[in-house]
């Protein structure tokens, strides 16, 4: 695998990346980000419409990855009896369908502030609402048994609001389920820091959080019952990602023309892509399953 080093590099070679560096990420990057995506991800990553990581536990990605968050969400759901379910940020709908289909008795409701779910993910026990999960005064209080987030609190600016919500608007005794990705490492060299910088632009990220700050965060309100790292796990769907990026850069004059072919918020996701192997390989980040309970 080549070193951050020689990846900015590579990256440099091809597109001026300064422009990028001051970006200030707000609503209206992340809309965007998310509306012309739609397609890249389904090309790139998977047709059943996931915006997430898989999950691997025998070193190699396989489309059944995808699912392991969605079976360990399910078991909970399972074992605290739910009737009503929250997802923050369900991206395409993907999560919430696989869940409202095969649990007909329980109601899901799901919210995300830039994209629409599939018609097709649209049952008679889903609520699927545009919004943002920093606001939930439209939700009743103490009413959730389960409320889960797949790799959206990345994109909050405000992640104590976010859990304060969450704890007004779970039961007693409900759980909030987390996967998601945070800094590892402090102190980072100007290189780390700038490859930092590169895949939160291209996750239409403000800036990853140091996972200790965050569970900080989530112990003001929450009991921790499981703190799992799981980076080495989403190695394999990074892997995928990496090699995808890697025969863009490869060809610099190629990757050229299709800058100018493709949108911008498309092109930007091949720095995440080609770095964030190393960011997980080094420990600069680390990708974290949380359970967090209301006592
Ligand atoms: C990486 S995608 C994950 C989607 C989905 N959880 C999945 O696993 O496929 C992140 C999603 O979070 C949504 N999101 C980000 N910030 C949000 C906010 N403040 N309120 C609601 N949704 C938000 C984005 O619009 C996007 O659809």
């Amino acid at each position: 695998m080549k070193t951050i080093s020689e990846k900015i590099k590579e990256i440099k070679k091809v597109i001026d990346i300064n422009y990028l560096i001051n970006e200030h990420q707000n609503i209206k990057v992340l809309k965007d980000y998310y509306v012309r995506n739609k397609i890249a991800y389904l090309l790139f990553h998977n047709r059943q419409s996931f915006l997430h990581m898989g999950i691997s536990h025998d070193g190699r990605y396989l489309n059944r990855d995808l699912y392991v968050q969605l079976k360990e969400i399910e078991k909970i759901i399972h074992l605290n009896g739910s009737k009503k379910v929250l997802e923050l940020g369900f991206g395409h709908g993907a999560n919430t369908n696989y869940l409202a289909k095969k649990h007909t008795d329980i109601q899901f409701d799901a919210i995300d502030i830039s994209t629409r779910p599939f018609e097709k993910y649209i049952r008679s026990n889903t609520n699927f609402m545009l919004g943002d999960y920093h606001y939930l005064d439209h939700l009743t209080d103490d009413s959730y048994d389960v409320i889960f987030a797949i790799e959206t609190i990345c994109h909050s600016t405000n992640k104590e609001r976010v859990f304060d919500q969450v704890y007004k608007k779970l039961r007693q005794g409900g759980i909030f389920i987390l996967y998601d990705g945070y800094l590892n490492k402090k102190d980072l060299s100007d290189e780390e820091k700038l490859s930092c910088t590169l895949v939160e632009k291209g996750m239409a990220v403000d800036s990853f959080e140091h996972l200790n700050d965050v569970e900080g965060y989530m112990k003001e309100n929450f009991h921790i019952q499981e703190s799992v790292d799981l980076s080495v796990n989403i190695l394999p769907t990074l892997y995928r990602f990496e090699r995808l990026a890697k025969y863009f850069y490869s060809i610099p004059f190629i990757a050229k023309i299709f800058i100018k072919l493709l949108p911008e918020k498309i092109i930007r996701n091949t720095f995440s892509a080609y770095l964030m192997t190393n960011l997980v390989k080094e420990k600069i980040a680390a990708y974290y399953k949380h359970l967090l309970v209301k006592e």
